[in-house]
């Protein structure tokens, strides 16, 4: 008994050593295919690779520049409490289905001033995602960021406070989005704010769908079992390149609960000449309106 008391001891001190080996400052300079993400290794030629960060604790991880990776550029799970700053992704070819940088299970993860070129999402956010802050992004083309989707497999975990500020999107295919498939699991999303946001010529600029289906392999009839509520979007300014600026269209058996609207113009730039305003659309949310909501026209709130 006092042996096993004993090496319990030991264990949990060496663990707290190890993690304390792990509270340093790193920073990566990597120029190719993608990062082992060790710190130490330039595997910039391995064209598979991409940028894993997983099982980190207390880390504060600058300067990683990553061009043309496969797959999600960055990779972040299993961590709790670390810091990307001043991060570079880059792929100047156009590769779909790359996510610039890609959280899940993750707890307190701070993200601030980054630059993404890429392909599919510029930062996506899974299941598990909590206290997970993002500021100072700007990028170039790409689906924008997005929480989600949710709710696809069974043993979710929550998506909790995510704090987005000061993000600049120009030309991308989506603003901000959250997504969760109909007919899904149960889980749960709040917390989401959205603040401080430059949408430039942006395709979906403020989305949540709760009917998310690329495959259309679902059985839509049934609603999202993923609960969305304490959604905050603040100060979302810019262009729209399509006349659907705003859609806000949650769960029919859990409509979104406590979802804000503050200080929102964003404008038509399409091509249509017809189309006067930007418009929105919502379903299955009531929003709160504060402060200016100049554009979309809100005749349907
Ligand atoms: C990558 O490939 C180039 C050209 O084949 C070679 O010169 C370079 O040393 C390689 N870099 C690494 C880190 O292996
Ligand atoms: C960050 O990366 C850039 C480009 O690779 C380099 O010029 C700069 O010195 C790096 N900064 C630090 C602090 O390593
Ligand atoms: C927003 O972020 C950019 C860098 O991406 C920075 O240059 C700018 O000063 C920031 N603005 C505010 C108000 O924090
Ligand atoms: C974002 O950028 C602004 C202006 O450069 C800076 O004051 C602020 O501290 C930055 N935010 C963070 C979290 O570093
Ligand atoms: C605006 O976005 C649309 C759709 O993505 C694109 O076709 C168009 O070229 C963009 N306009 C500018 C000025 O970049």
């Amino acid at each position: 008994m006092r042996f096993k008391f004993v090496a319990l001891f030991v264990l949990v001190y060496l663990l707290s050593t190890i993690s304390h080996l792990h509270d340093a400052i790193f920073e990566y300079n990597v120029i190719g295919n993608g990062a082992k993400c060790d710190g130490k290794t330039d595997n910039s030629n391995l064209s598979r690779s991409e940028c894993m960060i997983n099982w980190y604790y207390k880390w504060i991880i600058h300067n990683i520049t990553s061009l043309d990776s496969k797959m999600f550029h960055i990779n972040i799970q299993n961590c709790h409490n670390i810091n990307l700053k001043s991060t570079t992704i880059d792929a100047s070819i156009m590769s779909l289905n790359t996510d610039g940088i890609h959280i899940g299970r993750s707890n307190r993860v701070n993200i601030i001033g980054a630059d993404t070129n890429i392909g599919d999402d510029c930062i996506s956010l899974g299941d598990g995602s909590q206290h997970i802050n993002i500021e100072n992004v700007t990028r170039g083309l790409g689906h924008g960021i997005s929480i989600g989707s949710l709710g696809k497999y069974h043993g979710e975990q929550r998506v909790v406070g995510i704090t987005v500020r000061n993000y600049t999107l120009t030309n991308t295919a989506n603003g901000v989005r959250g997504k969760t498939w109909p007919n899904s699991y149960k889980s749960i999303a709040y917390g989401l704010h959205f603040e401080d946001i430059m949408m430039n010529n942006v395709s979906n600029p403020i989305i949540i769908d709760q009917n998310y289906c690329p495959s259309n392999l679902c059985r839509t009839s049934v609603p999202s079992r993923v609960r969305i509520s304490d959604v905050l979007f603040k100060d979302i300014q810019g262009t729209s390149a399509v006349d659907m600026a705003m859609q806000l269209r949650c769960g029919k058996s859990l409509p979104c609960q406590n979802v804000k609207l503050r200080d929102i113009g964003l404008k038509y730039v399409g091509m249509d000449k017809s189309v006067k305003n930007a418009i929105s659309q919502r379903s299955n949310v009531k929003p709160s309106i504060m402060g200016r909501i100049t554009r979309p026209a809100c005749l349907t709130f």
